[in-house]
């Protein structure tokens, strides 16, 4: 049977591509059962939709609006990912940090995709930070991993693949992220098959 995987994200999607192409090349053995955006214009529900994969669509302000909790904006996501029965929960791009009341239905489930080295540059603006620390003399690489997301804490977790990308010095933060997404969209799928793996 096929890997069940719910994919969760914010934006453009191209982790989620990177997904997509590798199930249809046979690569993995893999079905992306649900795609879960926050935002209605994130270009990834297009490229859900293309594929003919389910999706949903979960802001967060209407529950701000209304006062309600975070818990309860996660609890809710959390019914609406569960309902499809996921084997793996992917965080491709998702912009919110999830609480426990998510994190909790799905223990050692959880993978995040994130642009920094462990411990390096945790929060939405690792690849801007890198380049900053390269241009200050303080780093020489950067680089991608994928964790599994087994507390609130951001951008961390037990690693489960990590590769060095090096900066250059005439690279500005354009030629950085688009050598950065190239090693993502090799690192999520190598990162999907470990999992896959450890299933057996
Ligand atoms: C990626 O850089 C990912 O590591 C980060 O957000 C970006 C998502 O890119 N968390 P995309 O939406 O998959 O193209």
């Amino acid at each position: 049977m096929p890997t069940r995987l719910a994919v969760l994200i914010s934006g453009n999607g191209s982790n989620l591509q990177a997904i997509l192409d590798a199930i249809r090349l046979r690569i993995i053995d893999a079905q992306v059962v649900l795609v879960v955006s926050n935002r209605k214009d994130a270009f990834g529900l297009e490229r859900a939709q293309k594929a003919g994969v389910p999706t949903a669509y979960h802001p967060l302000k209407p529950y701000t609006d209304a006062g309600r909790s975070r818990e309860e904006y996660d609890g809710a996501l959390a019914e609406i990912v569960a309902a499809v029965r996921p084997d793996l929960v992917v965080l491709a791009g998702w912009m919110h940090i999830l609480s426990n009341a998510f994190l909790n239905r799905f223990p050692f489930r959880v993978l995040n995709l994130h642009p920094a080295l462990p411990g390096a540059f945790p929060g939405p603006d690792a690849i801007q930070d890198a380049l900053e620390a390269f241009e200050r003399g303080e780093i020489r690489r950067t680089g991608v991993m994928v964790h599994l997301v087994t507390n609130e804490e951001v951008d961390a977790g037990p690693v489960l693949l990590s590769e060095e990308v090096y900066i250059y010095s005439n690279d500005t933060l354009e030629t950085l992220e688009k050598r950065i997404h190239q090693v993502e969209h090799k690192l999520i799928v190598r990162a999907i098959i470990r999992m896959m793996e450890g299933d057996e």
